[in-house]
């Protein structure tokens, strides 16, 4: 039985994840887990350690201790590309794009670095060759600009976009490659509001219709409570706190000792959620 078709199979687990930087101990005995075709948020205030267990995720860092797994297998040892086949990909937290191609060819080279591999090598060195592309990838590519409202500006060079815009790329790039399980690494920073709840309702129409499970790391915590099945609180490399958007919402821990008790944490974790609630089934526990 596969991942997409056992709904007890996590898409993608952590366990015991411990990464020291030296001195520094980043991660200390993290667990986390994400299930099939679901949102999960991770937040938690700079330097908690949430950029360093995406890093962990992906396969960019080996950690001290701990497993990683993908579908129930085991992934701790393998490569980034061996995680990439196994349908993961992630955004990063500063863009690293290709200065000089378009928006839209930057989705062309991921849809072909997945679904056409043979090809990818002829697309860099050929002059031209991205402008060639098959009837199915040219579909894929137009639904994914639309869905995250890239469409008034697939042609032009991401170089001269503005970062926020450069983030939407970021993520389109990412679900070219079709994946099953996606790391966001906050992709609404530098949007202005309505373009984030724009991408907030292109995140969650992903994950009904592709049935695709995500892990989203947002500074904007009221987004990532409104959006999410399940959420994790990262604290100084701990998990301080998990479970379904409205528990994390009013439990006191988080309130009190991650976000400060005055007014701050009430704009912050709002009591009432912004965007549509979930359903009970929706807010499930993953484990
Ligand atoms: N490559 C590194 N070398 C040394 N220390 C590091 C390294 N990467 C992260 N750290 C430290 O590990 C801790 C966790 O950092 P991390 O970037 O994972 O936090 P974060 O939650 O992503 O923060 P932010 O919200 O600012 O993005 C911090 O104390 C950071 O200074
Ligand atoms: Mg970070």
């Amino acid at each position: 039985m596969t991942a997409e078709s056992d709904p007890f199979v996590p898409a993608f687990e952590a366990r015991d994840v411990a990464v020291r930087f030296g001195g520094v101990t980043a991660l200390d005995g993290v667990s986390i887990s994400v299930p099939p075709a679901s949102l999960v948020g991770l937040v938690g205030p700079n330097g908690a350690g949430k950029t360093t267990l995406f890093s962990v995720c992906s396969g960019l860092l080996r950690p001290n201790a701990g497993q990683v797994y993908i579908g129930g297998v085991d992934v701790t040892d393998a490569s980034p590309q061996d995680r990439a086949r196994r349908g993961l990909a992630r955004t990063f937290q500063q863009p690293e794009l290709f200065m000089g191609l378009t928006v839209r060819e930057h989705l062309v080279l991921a849809y072909r670095a997945r679904h056409r591999r043979a090809r990818l090598w002829k697309d860099m060195v050929t002059p031209g060759s991205l402008r060639k592309p098959e009837p199915a990838e040219t579909e894929r590519v137009r639904y994914l600009l639309e869905l995250i409202s890239l469409a008034d500006v697939a042609d032009v060079p991401v170089d001269v976009l503005p970062l926020g815009t450069t983030r939407l790329v970021e993520v389109g790039r990412a679900l070219a490659t079709s994946p099953s399980l996606v790391l966001l690494d906050e992709p609404s920073a530098g949007l202005d509001h309505w373009e984030s709840e724009r991408l907030a309702q292109a995140l969650r129409r992903t994950v009904e219709d592709e049935r695709l499970s995500m892990l989203l790391v947002e500074h904007d915590v009221a987004m990532v409570l409104g959006l999410s099945n399940y959420v994790f609180v990262l604290d100084f490399g701990e998990l301080l706190a998990e479970g379904p958007p409205e528990l994390i919402r009013s439990d006191p821990r988080v309130k009190a000792a991650y976000l400060g008790e005055g007014p701050e944490a009430a704009a912050v974790l709002p009591d009432q959620p912004e965007t549509e609630p979930q359903t009970a089934e929706d807010a499930a526990s993953p484990r």
